[in-house]
């Protein structure tokens, strides 16, 4: 598979499987993650990875009740101890951890698993959930399992929306 066929195979998966996933498909995912490109090569991107019922529950709940995460196999939640800010004023926390679960689900969508990017979540009630210190960033969860839906024609804007070469044309 290509990268762009695996790009066009990855979609928002909101139906999940009851199947856990093979340790050696897991680990692929997660070299994935590691070999990401980082600010400064900070690398500081912590992955809790919860596979126990009664916390994907609890974490579903704290995903605003999104019901459908927590037949998830695994959910990832994705921390980052950086509070640096690169010279251009951004910090490099959430930039680093996007880069990283792009890369995850990229590559579980390669072995055939699917994902779903979970932004809306409260991160004060994930934290007591798998107990994540006070001083670390929660930035993002991801669902990652077996899928029981199927991909969707993406909707996305044409090329000229967000593109232009030289100057801004928009
Ligand atoms: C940063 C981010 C946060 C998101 N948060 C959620 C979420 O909380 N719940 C959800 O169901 N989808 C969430 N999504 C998925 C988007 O809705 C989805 O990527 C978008 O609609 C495009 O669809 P596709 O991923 O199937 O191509 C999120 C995506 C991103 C990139």
């Amino acid at each position: 598979m290509t990268i762009l066929e695996a790009i066009r195979k990855r979609y928002s998966c909101r139906a999940y499987q009851n199947k856990s996933i093979e340790p050696e498909k897991l680990e692929q995912i997660f070299e994935a993650a590691r070999l990401a490109p980082s600010a400064k090569n900070l690398q500081d991107w912590r992955f809790v990875v919860v596979t126990d019922k009664e916390k994907k529950r609890k974490l579903a709940e704290a995903a605003n009740n999104q019901k459908f995460i927590e037949n998830a196999s695994v959910i990832i939640v994705a921390c980052s101890n950086s509070k640096d800010v690169m010279r251009c004023g951004q910090a490099i926390g959430p930039i680093d951890i996007a880069i990283a679960l792009e890369h995850i689900a990229l590559q579980a969508a390669e072995l055939g698993l699917a994902t779903c990017w979970i932004g809306s979540f409260y991160p004060e009630k994930v934290r007591p959930i798998v107990g994540i210190p006070e001083d670390i960033d929660i930035i993002e969860l991801m669902a990652l399992g077996h899928p029981a839906d199927s991909q969707k024609e993406p909707k996305r804007e044409p090329m000229n929306k967000m593109l232009c070469y030289e100057k801004w044309q928009f």
